[in-house]
């Protein structure tokens, strides 16, 4: 296989598996970059693969896109990133990512249980969250959000 340096926008679609729209639309974000050739077509390095992908579980894992921005910024400009460049973006993830595996954990066993959203519509509702006294600590459903229902 012929592996080139510079993809359309049409390959960068196809091996990241992201649309076309929202590739401009992170390029109008000043998400990632591209150059325009003597057509004026978008020309990206390859490089921007990870980019992409860096930018998807970004937001899986619950940053913003302002968010996404501040850490894509980290990495060089004038060069392709690097491992070390990549692992200074690292650091403030870790804490994120915990928290988001916790609440996925949270997810998973409590399908069943009470929530803490305010419904009161399972029987389990009158023991975990009587009077929905859940929404003392905010919006949402605050069983998932914080943890167990010790309140
Ligand atoms: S599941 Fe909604 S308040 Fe219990």
């Amino acid at each position: 296989m012929l592996v080139d340096d510079v993809l359309t926008i049409g390959e960068v679609a196809k091996r990241s598996g992201i649309a076309s729209s929202a590739l401009r639309f992170y390029e109008e974000r000043g998400l990632i970059q591209s150059v325009r050739n003597r057509s004026g077509h978008r020309r990206y390095s390859r490089g921007v693969l990870r980019r992409v992908a860096f930018i998807v579980f970004a937001q899986r894992i619950g940053l913003s896109l302002e968010e996404v921005a501040r850490e894509l910024a980290k990495l060089p400009t004038n060069r392709v990133p690097e491992r070390t460049d990549w692992a200074k973006l690292s650091a403030g993830w870790t804490a994120r990512i915990r928290e988001r595996i916790a609440e996925l954990e949270r997810l998973q066993a409590g399908l069943t249980e009470c929530i803490g959203c305010g419904c009161l519509s399972l029987d389990r509702c009158r023991l975990a969250n009587p009077g929905d006294r859940a929404a003392r600590r905010g919006p949402g459903p605050r069983y998932w959000m914080e943890g167990p229902t010790s309140a």
